[in-house]
């Protein structure tokens, strides 16, 4: 496989995982694709079959070689990609799409199983999908999710850093609290994320992701302010962006919060 063509299917990939855009450039994975030709400028791609990155990744990890190493590494060192079967954030993400265990997948369109980069170094988790993310298929693209945009922006991050995901996959009806059963079936699925991004610093943007982490009751205006542990992973404590819409007055406490977790990740990283 020539270097374009792995260059090709990591943006698939990245692009199946629910970005759009790349970090340094602001071009689409589209604008991408078409500028070193791996896609013709009509829009339509050539992809090595009809299942894209995924086949060939299947077709390598068929072969000894790559099955004996367990994991498929392409591109560079700086890009792993896991074997289908294997424990992945898109295995999980398919496993949120097909998830039977509660009864939100009954009102809702579509799983929201989270989105950015699975190497990032902090994820933010929120409570659960909305209306807009129900329809898209992706987390905190709503209102709440511009504002959280602002926040990351406002401590040095883009959204194609981070990981963003929710405590509950699916969306509650009229966006009501989820329920503590709803809670408890969909919670793995955010450990098995963690567990493989394993990232520097978590954000926990209010009440039900704080809670649900750091396995407590106690109020989130009681946990922000101090750095909690999650399986040793720092977690800062927010308020959740919707909030921040009805009052404004948390702006501040949250500004400092985000600072707090910008400079939990600057030290872990030595910069
Ligand atoms: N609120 C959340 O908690 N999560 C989303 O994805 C959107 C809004």
């Amino acid at each position: 496989m020539d270097a374009r063509e792995r260059l090709r299917l990591y943006l698939e990939q990245r692009r199946d995982l629910g970005e759009s855009e790349l970090v340094l450039d602001s071009m689409s994975v589209e604008d991408v694709m078409r500028a070193i030709g791996a896609i013709s400028t009509g829009g339509a791609s050539p992809r090595a079959g009809a299942g894209g990155w995924r086949e060939v990744l299947a077709a390598e990890a068929a072969s000894e070689a790559r099955t004996t190493t367990g994991t498929t590494e392409i591109v560079t060192d700086s890009v792993v990609v896991e074997v289908p079967g294997q424990e992945s954030l898109a295995t999980i993400a398919a496993e949120v799409e097909g998830c039977r265990l509660c009864p939100l997948y009954k009102t809702a369109n579509r799983g929201v199983p989270g989105a950015g980069n699975p190497r990032a170094r902090l994820v933010c988790i929120g409570e659960g999908p909305g209306a807009s993310e129900d329809e898209q298929g992706l987390p905190f693209v709503g209102a709440a999710g511009q504002l959280l945009t602002k926040i990351l922006a406002a401590v040095n991050l883009s959204r194609d850093e981070v990981f963003i995901t929710n405590v509950v996959k699916h969306r509650p009806p009229g966006n009501r609290n989820p329920e503590p059963n709803e809670i408890e079936a969909c919670t793995p699925y955010l450990v098995r994320q963690l567990d493989l991004i394993q990232p520097k610093v978590i954000v926990a943007l209010g009440t039900f992701a704080a809670q649900t982490l750091l396995n407590t009751k106690t109020p989130i205006g009681k946990l922000r302010g101090d750095v909690h542990r999650y399986h040793g992973i720092p977690v800062v404590v927010t308020y959740h962006p919707a909030a921040l819409l009805r009052n404004p007055a948390w702006k501040r406490p949250t500004w400092e919060d985000v600072q707090l977790a910008r400079r939990i990740l600057d030290s872990a990283t030595g910069a």
